[in-house]
């Protein structure tokens, strides 16, 4: 069985793998304080949108780990759960997350303590563990998907670097290659911060998964030349019309597969998804720095002054095939989205 070796929580700290570092260097992160935990989401040394979604609530349960009064625990918490909101505005993960731990400490009506402490870190350690098992079910569920031979497309990063578990797109490759399914994996290395060409190969190479590496820009070769098969990605925010919000590049393999009449697949856990807005036009997208854009692994390529940085973009409900999630597979239609929460 796979496990996922790059989260682990011991005694209020959160140790977890420097991604910006992969793969060069394999150093770790002992996550404590607020601001440390709110770096390490916003400069993406931790990141995919399970993963933050449970590493803020471990933001609180350290911020409070220490404390026994029950007024300054309240206090503590309510100063993380406010601040990390504002760290990454596209995953929706994190806003559930610490929104639902929110409705747990104001509906907790012990002044002890110890046992609101404890609450909170239970919290957090359920949550990461309910995100083991989205990540086993959506394997199982969507790695029959894939068959002796194929060519899968993928993008950015969504495995055990991105979740707790195993990964949504990622674990469903995981999974069939499990299964002694003999596939192929086309990783886009998606720019600018190259999660795929850093994350993904790496992960792919430690499982022994044969992949081949693609800048951004070539799938629309692949597609035209027949080269996929099927397309599996992760997200970041699914509205209740089935648009999804991803990683950017998303959007353009979509609408090549849809093109080229490729099966394409969403992979994401109920917790990615954002029942209060009605489609993908209500979904924020996270604006970042230009020098990610102007620079390659911190080597300057360009002198623009002028740069549009955009982290995510949103594929319409049309271009996907269907979601995969722990509940099972769901057209990307609002009835079918609804009935995954009743
Ligand atoms: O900016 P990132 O690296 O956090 O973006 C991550 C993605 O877009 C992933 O595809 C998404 O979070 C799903 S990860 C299981």
């Amino acid at each position: 069985m796979i496990q996922n070796p790059y989260f682990r929580w011991e005694n209020g700290v959160l140790h977890t793998i420097n991604q910006r570092e992969l793969p060069s260097k394999e150093s770790w992160l002992k996550l404590k304080k607020l601001d440390d935990y709110f770096n390490a989401i916003r400069e993406l040394k931790v990141r995919g949108a399970p993963a933050i979604g449970v590493v803020a609530l471990f933001a609180v349960a350290s911020a409070v780990y220490e404390e026994n009064d029950s007024a300054i625990i309240r206090k503590k918490s309510l100063e993380v759960v406010e601040k990390l909101k504002t760290a990454r505005p596209t995953a929706v993960n994190i806003f559930n997350g610490l929104e639902a731990l929110k409705t747990k400490i104001d509906a907790f009506n012990k002044e002890n303590g110890e046992e609101m402490k404890e609450m909170i870190e239970r919290e957090a350690v359920s949550l990461f563990e309910y995100e083991v098992m989205t990540c086993d079910k959506m394997a199982e569920n969507g790695a029959p998907l894939i068959k002796d031979g194929m060519n899968v497309l993928t993008q950015c990063n969504t495995g055990m670097l991105a979740t707790p578990g195993i990964g949504t797109a990622l674990g469903v490759m995981f999974k069939a290659f499990e299964n002694n399914i003999k596939f192929h994996v086309y990783v886009p290395e998606t720019r600018p911060l190259l999660q795929g060409g850093r994350l993904t190969v790496y992960e792919l190479e430690k499982m022994n998964i044969p992949y081949t590496l693609i800048t951004d820009n070539m799938r629309g070769h692949l597609f035209y030349n027949r080269k996929i098969d099927i397309a599996f990605v992760g997200a970041d925010r699914i509205a209740l019309n089935g648009d999804t919000a991803n990683k950017i590049g998303t959007f353009e393999s979509a609408f090549l597969a849809h093109h080229h009449k490729i099966p394409f697949y969403v992979v994401a856990p109920t917790t990615t998804f954002d029942r209060k807005i009605n489609s993908g036009k209500d979904i924020e997208i996270e604006l970042r720095k230009n020098e990610e854009v102007t620079s390659i692994g911190g080597v300057s390529v360009s002198i623009a002054k002028s740069v549009y940085n955009p982290a995510f973009d949103v594929t319409p409900a049309e271009y996907i095939t269907s979601i995969i999630t722990e509940k099972g597979i769901v057209k990307s239609e609002v009835e079918c989205i609804k009935q995954l929460f009743v």
